[in-house]
């Protein structure tokens, strides 16, 4: 079982024509499913402009809410929201366990967040869910489960931490903040609309809080969904086009670079590690660097994403040129060469979001990356990329990690099953 694909709700009306239960609804008013989405959407406008014309106001109102009834699949091999195409809205929750939090609570805990997960992310309400009308449209609503090396501690299972699973060590460009810091449960949750990301994240803290206190959020985004083409890579807050080079989701090599298959059993066919780094651009020095100085930064082009040596996106670069004067095209110092893995076994699949929070008084902004890999083996794949980016690369100039966690990510489940019962069960 796979759950990358997304389908749309039983009840969605398909492109270009409406169901039976769709048009009932409708013409009634009577679903809280459309209810909110009459409101926000095509009806409203249609009535506004005096056109009057109501099929295409319908078309318009199935347009707008097409992404809405979308669903991921929950249960699978694999967590949803890892290989799935990264939706607009993120928040990463990080809870610290409370004292009497043992490993049978853990897994009624367990229990209790996989059965609000599978529900939410199918469009149905949470038990005991007092806005039940907000799970209609889930609107690609993922929620991924991790542990971090506390939890194992926790659950007196030490000997089955992965054992990479640890603190990363401090790099020399770290200034880390320690309420960004650690954490014994992640709840990462990701949707295309902000609406479903906040109610799920009510209702999973809800349940969580008997159990864990909330440590962070960290807030992300990435481009709205519909205002670029699905798969095209896309810009964060610096203006680079981020996401060239990872793994495709689906593909051999992202399997391979990914799903963990070797250390602890209860990882292995289907689980992975997450590292979270909460990484603080420098806009306003970043402002201040021309064109030129920002493509040498990272090796290539700000307007098309292409590597100094080629011409296109997809160019692969090539590392070996050397300009007139016998210097390298990409700088030994460049991003791209420092963070470059040869064998594809060792790749990294990165999916950050940016986040961009409330400016200081004075107008600076607080701004950066959510920078979020997933990767089979943190000490096999994420470390000896960091070494070599702390130790130099030009972009350190303009950013600064504030905030470091890692995550095993246990395999997915089938129904019946709940996330983390082959550690936990
Ligand atoms: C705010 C911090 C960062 C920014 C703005 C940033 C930006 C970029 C950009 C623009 C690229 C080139 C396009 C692409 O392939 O995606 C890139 C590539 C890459 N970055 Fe970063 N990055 C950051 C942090 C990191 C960190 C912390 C790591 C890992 C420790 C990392 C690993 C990579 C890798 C593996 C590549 C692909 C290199 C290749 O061409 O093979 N990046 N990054």
């Amino acid at each position: 079982m796979d759950n990358t694909p997304v389908h749309p709700a039983p009840s969605a009306p398909a492109a270009g024509g409406t169901t039976a239960v769709g048009r009932r609804r409708l013409l009634t008013g009577g679903a809280l499913t459309l209810g909110g989405a009459l409101a926000g959407a095509g009806i409203g406008a249609a009535a506004a402009d005096g056109s009057g014309q109501a099929a295409t106001a319908g078309e318009a109102r199935r347009r707008e809410t097409a992404y809405g009834t979308q669903k991921v699949p929950f249960h699978g091999r694999h967590q949803a929201g890892i290989a799935t195409p990264a939706q607009a809205h993120a928040v990463f929750l990080g809870f610290e366990l409370a004292d009497r939090t043992d490993r049978a609570a853990l897994g009624r805990m367990m229990r209790l967040l996989t059965d609000d997960a599978a529900r939410l992310t199918q469009g149905e309400a949470a038990l005991a869910d007092t806005e039940a009308e907000l799970a209609a449209l889930p609107a690609r609503l993922t929620v991924t489960f991790g542990f971090g090396p506390g939890l194992f501690e926790a659950a007196g299972l030490d000997d089955q931490r992965p054992a990479s699973l640890a603190p990363l060590p401090r790099f020399p460009i770290d200034r880390l903040q320690d309420r960004w810091n650690g954490g014994d449960l992640l709840i990462q949750i990701c949707a295309d609309d902000p609406l479903s990301v906040a109610h799920a994240q009510r209702m999973l803290t809800k349940d969580a809080r008997t159990f864990a206190r909330l440590r962070w959020a960290q807030r992300g985004f990435r481009r709205g969904r519909g205002v670029q083409d699905e798969g095209a890579t896309q810009h964060n807050l610096m203006g680079q086009l981020d996401g060239t080079a990872n793994p495709a989701p689906g593909g051999d090599a992202f399997a391979k670079a990914v799903w963990t298959d070797a250390g602890p059993r209860w990882l292995r066919d289907g689980g992975t590690t997450l590292v979270l780094r909460r990484i603080r651009m420098e806009l306003e020095t970043w402002d201040a660097a021309d064109t030129k100085a920002k493509e040498f930064t990272i090796g290539r082009r700000l307007g098309t994403g292409a590597p100094l040596t080629g011409t296109a996106e997809t160019d692969p670069p090539d590392f070996d040129a050397k300009d007139a004067l016998g210097f390298p095209v990409i700088s030994e110092f460049a991003h791209i060469r420092r963070a470059h893995v040869g064998e594809e076994r060792q790749h990294i699949f990165r999916r950050p979001y940016n986040y961009d929070d409330a400016p200081a008084a004075d107008g600076r902004p607080d701004t950066g990356l959510l920078f979020a890999s997933f990767q089979r083996d943190i000490g096999e794949q994420f470390l000896p990329i960091q070494r070599r980016l702390a130790a130099s690369d030009l972009l350190n100039q303009w950013t600064t990690p504030i905030g470091s966690a890692v995550f095993a990510i246990p395999p997915g489940c089938a129904p019946g099953g709940w996330i983390g019962q082959t550690l936990l069960g």
